[in-house]
């Protein structure tokens, strides 16, 4: 499904040029459940931006079902970020004066689907992701706390039911009880069928995944089954 050759990833601003990602390679099929691991720096971000389509490598080449993303076109480049991806990233917070219902709904800002079928798509989103208090579902997104958030997040991410769930570091600001009712969340998409990659610099968060891909400065230290 995710097949990656020899991606590197140099960013230039001005004389200075950093190497983010120095040539990485690796298959994920669907129904995996990946967390890809590293220090702050080590360049899992970069490598995130480009497995989402929402930034290119300098050199290799990214396919996704069997299509070099490189050779698309920017129209082509958003229908499959809308269609098969779902986005649970730390930089992309939730609208903060703006209702649980409306974050969700976010993604089909520009679809032609009415509002009571997005409505509908988004209750339906909410309680996969465990939130079932519809209480909470017009409350503005600040009421809310770290996990609940968090919850919200992932319904955004899966009202388009996406093949493919990318989470960047999604427990960052949670407790310990938090994240790991979060990883459950994510463990539970697996088991339904969605291909999960998370980024994660935690250990212990990793361990909730199948298999765990080590980065370091930029190239794959070790990538492992885990049993
Ligand atoms: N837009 C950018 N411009 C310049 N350097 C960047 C940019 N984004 C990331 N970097 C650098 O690339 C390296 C990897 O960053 P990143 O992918 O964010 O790592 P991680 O997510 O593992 O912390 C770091 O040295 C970082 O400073
Ligand atoms: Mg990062």
């Amino acid at each position: 499904m995710i097949e990656c050759k020899n991606i590197c990833k140099t960013y230039v601003n001005g004389d200075v040029s950093t190497q983010a990602v120095r040539g990485i390679s690796f298959k994920i099929e669907k129904g995996e459940f990946v967390a890809i691991i590293g220090p702050s720096g080590s360049g899992k971000s970069t490598l995130m931006h480009i497995l989402g389509a929402l930034d290119t490598p300098t050199s290799g080449q990214y396919s996704l079902d069997g299509k070099e993303i490189s050779k698309m076109s920017e129209d082509e480049l958003s229908d499959l970020r809308r269609e098969k991806i779902g986005f649970v990233f730390q930089a992309f917070n939730l609208l903060p004066r703006t209702t649980v219902m409306r974050n969700v709904m976010l993604p089909l800002l520009f679809s032609e689907l009415p509002m009571k079928k997005r409505e509908e798509m988004a209750k339906k989103s909410l309680k996969y992701s465990g939130l079932d208090d519809e209480k909470l579902y017009n409350n503005f997104s600040n009421q809310l706390s770290g996990g609940q958030i968090q919850r919200v997040a992932i319904a955004r991410a899966l009202i388009n039911d996406p093949a493919i769930i990318l989470a960047d570091e999604p427990t960052g600001n949670l407790d310990t009880k938090t994240s790991h009712i979060v990883m459950n969340a994510f463990q539970e998409l697996n088991r339904n069928g969605h291909t999960i990659v998370l980024i994660t610099h935690e250990p212990e968060i990793a361990n909730f995944a199948k298999r765990i891909i080590s980065v370091r400065d930029g190239v794959i230290e070790k990538d492992t089954r885990n049993i």
